[in-house]
């Protein structure tokens, strides 16, 4: 099986096929993200909210990310892993940025993401050799300078194409258009050489990023941006019933389970 590069990325822009990301935190969402035919696989800071059941991103760590980059590095033999650069880890300094992208690769990590139009530290990161997705629109580490996670693009797409120009000069590959309008992602992903990669944003994106936990129905609320495809909060919990169940009325273990 060989592994999904930067380049290929690019290519299914070039070639206008869809590209496919999912986030992963552990071992099993890795194996099962890398094997649904997903491209990318993306460590993101949304660990906080459904691994560690924060209201947002912002008390994530650099250290929380590399930890979950090491958890999923092993189950994956196909997608490119793309590692959230975390709140506080870019945003002092270019070498902040170029340290901390050094140290998620070293955990396993292929590439980084960074929100906003931190074009000096993007240039520097590639330069060390590390590959690059932007974020843009709602980037949920500024949640409080929006107030709120508000959709962006509303007045149009003029700043959002200025913003996402910018990156792409900077050496993005990719970037991620988060709760933008349909019509201002479509004008973003039209004037971009690379791809746009749109969760909340419209079908209009070369491609789209969701949240694990929500496309299985785990999410802690349901959200206007994600499909459940498979409810697994119900699945689990009536197993999880059974389970009890047995075990009080003697049923498990059985014959099968034991030695
Ligand atoms: O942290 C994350 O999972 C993300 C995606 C929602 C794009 O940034």
């Amino acid at each position: 099986m060989t592994r999904v590069t930067v380049p290929d990325i690019l290519e299914l822009k070039r070639s206008k096929q869809k590209i496919v990301c999912l986030t992963a935190y552990d071992d099993f969402g890795a194996r099962m993200v890398d094997q649904s035919g997903a491209e990318i696989l993306l460590v993101g800071d949304s660990l906080g909210s459904v691994i560690q059941g924060s209201a947002n991103t912002t008390g994530v760590s650099l250290a929380d990310v590399a930890y979950h980059v090491r958890c999923v590095r092993t189950g994956v033999r196909r997608a490119l892993i793309v590692a959230d650069l975390p709140m506080g880890s870019y945003g002092s300094s270019v070498a902040q940025a170029v340290d901390s992208s050094v140290q998620l690769v070293r955990a396993g990590a292929c590439a980084v993401k960074i929100e906003g139009t931190y074009c000096d530290e993007i240039r520097a990161i590639i330069k060390a050799g590390i590959p690059v997705m932007g974020h843009l629109g709602l980037t949920p580490q500024s949640v409080h300078v929006f107030g709120g996670h508000k959709v962006q693009g509303r007045s149009g797409p003029d700043k959002l194409i200025e913003q996402a120009l910018q990156i792409q000069e900077a050496g993005v590959f990719g970037i991620v258009l988060e709760l933008v309008t349909s019509s201002s992602a479509k004008s973003v992903s039209e004037e971009l050489k690379v791809p746009t990669i749109g969760i909340g944003s419209g079908p209009h994106c070369d491609g789209q990023v969701q949240v694990l936990h929500d496309v299985l129905g785990m999410g802690v609320r349901q959200f206007k941006h994600a499909k459940v495809y498979v409810d697994c909060k119900s699945l689990v919990s009536q197993a999880l019933q059974s389970y009890v169940s047995e075990v009080k009325s003697g049923e498990f273990p059985g014959e099968d389970n034991s030695f």
